[in-house]
């Protein structure tokens, strides 16, 4: 397995993916959108030449976001999320200087909470009727090891 960044070639494994992961997928033209203006926060994950999974992010307030995180059903459980979720985490706080990282995730998704939990983040805060069905989100918080500062979010 080997992470790369993301290239245009490979959208349509991307949206596949993404499809196949979540109830209300984002549309290709809001990842592309996000890529280009972003093109160091888009990370694939590829064995034996196939895109396995991804991650997008973004710069919300100084903060790193992440936008998307998704595992083909098949290759999940074997360290391929968080080998992805280490990478953009090593460029938004290493590279960047980020002081946090913030997500948000679907109340009712307890294995996306569970493997964030296990990577170090925390619930920051419940945000009503997030998700245009109405589901809440819980906003997730990592904070840069050693890092002052207070979090400052657009959303609050
Ligand atoms: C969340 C997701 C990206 C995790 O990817 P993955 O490659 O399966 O995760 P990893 O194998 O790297 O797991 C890392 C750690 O997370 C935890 N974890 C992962 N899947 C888990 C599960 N089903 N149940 C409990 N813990 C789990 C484990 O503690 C694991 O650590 P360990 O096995 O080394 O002890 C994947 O399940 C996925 O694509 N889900 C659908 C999309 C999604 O919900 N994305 C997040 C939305 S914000």
């Amino acid at each position: 397995m080997i992470i790369r960044k993301f290239r245009e070639k490979d959208m349509d494994e991307v949206e596949e993916i993404e499809r196949e992961a979540f109830k209300r997928p984002y549309p290709r033209n809001l990842i592309l959108g996000l890529w280009h203006i972003n093109p160091n926060l888009f990370y694939v994950a590829e064995v034996n030449n196939k895109v396995v999974g991804y991650i997008l992010g973004t710069l919300d307030w100084g903060n790193g976001h992440i936008v998307s995180l998704a595992v083909k059903k098949e290759f999940r459980g074997q360290g391929i999320g968080k080998a992805l979720l280490k990478t953009l985490e090593d460029y938004y706080f290493n590279v960047i200087g980020c002081n946090y990282i913030i997500l948000e995730v679907r109340v009712s998704n307890k294995i996306a909470r569970r493997f964030y939990y296990k990577m170090g983040y925390k619930d920051r805060k419940l945000i009503p009727n997030y998700y245009d069905d109405g589901e809440d989100a819980i906003l997730m918080i990592k904070k840069r090891e050693g890092a002052n500062g207070i979090l400052i979010v657009s959303l609050w």
